[in-house]
């Protein structure tokens, strides 16, 4: 198989991490973005050997410019995976403006700017791989998330149209919706509150990054090139969509 260079953006830590580490191991060569915490980044990297690159996903033109170096420290980015995501969970009644823009910034614009970026690369290489992490509360709701739904469903609108446009260049893109899994992200969530969703889910436990992670590497393998414009749902069957 040949090399690939692949992106992973939030690829430090929780699902991003997972995803980071098993490409690494099937033998693409991976970037993990991350955002802002400088000493999970280093933790990761002394610990599995990925480099990073900090940069906003929100900012379009940080986008281009991280691409841009990366590109020409690595060659062509085959392998988008626009991971990168962020929680401001408050019920309509109390969800600001500020933190409704935050969150519609950083999980959906990010996915045009970092897919803008590496979009022309990808044509150029007549081949593609774009895989954009929704989540279960994208597709079922979730109290509290009027943001983080807004901008979950969004992705997998988006990544439809995005398989429709790249189907001619060998460019597939999919999204995969994982449910509750264990990361810092979950961590956040009160606990009585947790312990009620993870009640609701039939494998009775939160998922791991790694069972994301697989899924993520089997849709950007070179073999894959017939699955696009679908939506692989990983949540311990909480919700069967
Ligand atoms: N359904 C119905 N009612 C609910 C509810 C639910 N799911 N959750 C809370 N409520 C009710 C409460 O029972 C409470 O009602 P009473 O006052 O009558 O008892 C009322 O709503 C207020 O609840 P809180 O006390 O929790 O209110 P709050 O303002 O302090 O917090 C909240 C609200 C921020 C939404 C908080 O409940 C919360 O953090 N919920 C978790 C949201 C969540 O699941 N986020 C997922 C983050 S992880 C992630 O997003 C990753 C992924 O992709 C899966």
């Amino acid at each position: 198989m040949p090399r690939h260079t692949a992106i992973v953006t939030g690829g430090t830590r929780g699902i991003g991490r997972g995803i980071a580490e098993v490409l690494a191991a099937e033998n693409y060569t991976v970037i993990a973005g991350y955002g802002g915490n400088d000493q999970a980044a280093a933790e990761f990297t002394k610990e599995t050997g990925i480099p990073t690159r900090k940069w906003d996903v929100a900012d379009f033109q940080a986008c281009q410019n991280a691409v841009a170096s990366i590109e020409a420290d690595f060659g062509p980015v085959t392998v988008l995976i626009n991971n990168a995501g962020i929680t401001r969970d408050a019920t309509i009644k109390k969800l600001s403006y500020e933190n409704w823009m935050a969150v519609i910034q950083t999980n959906l614009t990010s996915v045009f700017n970092m897919t803008k970026a590496v979009w022309d690369g990808m044509v150029a290489e007549n081949f593609g791989r774009i895989v954009n992490i929704s989540s279960i509360n994208g597709q079922a709701g979730q109290y509290g998330q009027v943001n983080y739904c807004a901008a979950k469903a969004g992705v997998i609108g988006m990544t439809k149209a995005l398989a429709l446009e790249g189907a001619r260049y060998n460019i597939t893109a999919n999204t995969v919706a994982p449910g509750y899994v264990a990361t810092d992200m979950v961590a956040a969530v009160p606990e009585r509150v947790l312990e009620k969703i993870v009640s609701t889910v039939p494998v009775g436990r939160l998922g791991d990054p790694a069972e994301i992670a697989r899924a993520v590497y089997f849709l950007v393998r070179d073999d894959s090139n017939f699955v696009t414009g679908s939506t692989i749902s990983i949540n311990g069957g909480q919700h069967m969509y």
